[in-house]
């Protein structure tokens, strides 16, 4: 009767007497044979080495003891590797008055073929009344074909020289293979605009998780083509203290049009046409708010605005409108994101206010 040593049906008698039994080396000329001689004597010179070193650190502290904090071989509350980064993340929730709680904020911007508008997006960031250094900026350049880059590593540098610099800054670049031209007529095109939104969403993703760090409170979404804004837009925002806010987003005109138009239909309350409409289309489809092929009739922020009303009134919103959105950093830690696909029929910012509201339905349930 033949004897296995093992239940994987191995022969015992693969294993030769030289191996003293070892398991794992299959080889009888047993070329992989752990911790020769000359392994141990090694050790030992090692530890030898390391005894001296404690030696003398030893010594030094009695001399100047205020070396001890920085070593490794303090006590062990002092413990710390100098690879290892400890974060707290009950303390980057997001409050009302951030800036009185040093809370950081990502900016993040995503460009294409950005470069005319580089210019006065940055006098806006310049602008802005909240903490420059606790703002920290990440742009995604995609699929551009002007100078977009090198403008704005220029304009980057000019930034940095002011008295109020920002916190960290990365460029990231990446194409989608987006092909829509950027000119507003194309862009707004009924047919381009489920592929348009698809990928811009995957824009925003990958941006967002290549630059949110544990230090992060909030996450503010600007386009940079907006061309007016209150210096306090993210204080104004964040006095809310909302997981999700927008602002109402208008187009200016020339006084003759009656100076202004309502611009961002993307931030809507849902309504019963628009879910029967939904109930309507294919899978993949992504439905997107003013067009004549999507009739919603969905309450829409824009329209809510009454130029001699308060400011600060609020509405609840089903879709968001990507133009400037101050979201806090847990909503995107806990899951939610930008579908880059079609989630109850919407996509991109829309489909985060979809998710978003999903996410709440599960938490709200438990
Ligand atoms: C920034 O502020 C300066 C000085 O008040 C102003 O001239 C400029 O137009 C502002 N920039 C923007 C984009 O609003």
């Amino acid at each position: 009767m033949q004897r296995y040593g093992y239940s994987n049906g191995q022969p015992a008698t693969a294993y030769s007497a030289a191996n003293n039994g070892f398991p794992f080396s299959i080889k009888p000329d047993n070329r992989f044979q752990p911790k020769g001689r000359g392994f141990i004597r090694r050790y030992q010179q090692h530890l030898k080495l390391g005894g001296a070193i404690t030696a003398v650190l030893t010594v030094l502290f009695f001399l100047f003891p205020s070396l001890r904090s920085f070593s490794l071989l303090s006590s062990n509350e002092d413990f710390q590797l100098e690879t290892v980064r400890y974060h707290d993340l009950n303390n980057v929730q997001g409050t009302a008055r951030g800036w009185e709680r040093e809370e950081r904020i990502l900016l993040c911007a995503p460009l294409r073929d950005a470069a005319p508008h580089l210019p006065m997006f940055f006098s806006h960031l310049r602008n802005l009344t909240y903490p420059h250094h606790l703002i920290d900026l990440a742009f995604l350049v995609g699929d551009s074909k002007d100078n977009t880059i090198s403008l704005l590593t220029e304009l980057l540098n000019d930034l940095q020289k002011t008295e109020r610099p920002f916190g960290e800054i990365s460029i990231m670049e990446k194409d989608f293979g987006q092909k829509v031209n950027q000119d507003v007529e194309s862009r707004h095109g009924f047919a381009a605009q489920a592929s348009r939104r698809k990928s811009m969403a995957q824009a925003r993703n990958w941006l967002l998780s290549a630059a949110l760090r544990p230090t992060h409170s909030w996450v503010y979404w600007r386009d940079v083509d907006v061309e007016t804004a209150p210096f306090t837009i993210l204080e104004d925002l964040m006095r809310h203290n909302k997981d999700v806010i927008v602002p109402n987003v208008w187009r200016p005109l020339p006084d003759w049009l009656g100076g202004e138009q309502p611009y961002d239909l993307n931030s809507w309350q849902e309504s019963e046409t628009a879910l029967a409409l939904a109930d309507t289309l294919d899978e993949d489809a992504v439905i997107v708010e003013g067009y004549a092929e999507y009739a919603t009739w969905r309450p829409h922020l824009a329209y809510l605005r009454d130029p001699y009303g308060d400011p600060d009134m609020e509405m609840e919103i089903d879709g968001v409108g990507g133009v400037s959105i101050l979201a806090k950093a847990k909503v995107f830690r806990s899951g939610v994101h930008f579908p880059a696909f079609s989630f109850e029929k919407h996509a991109e910012t829309e489909g985060f206010g979809k998710v978003y509201h999903a996410s709440r339905l599960v938490r709200d349930t438990i």
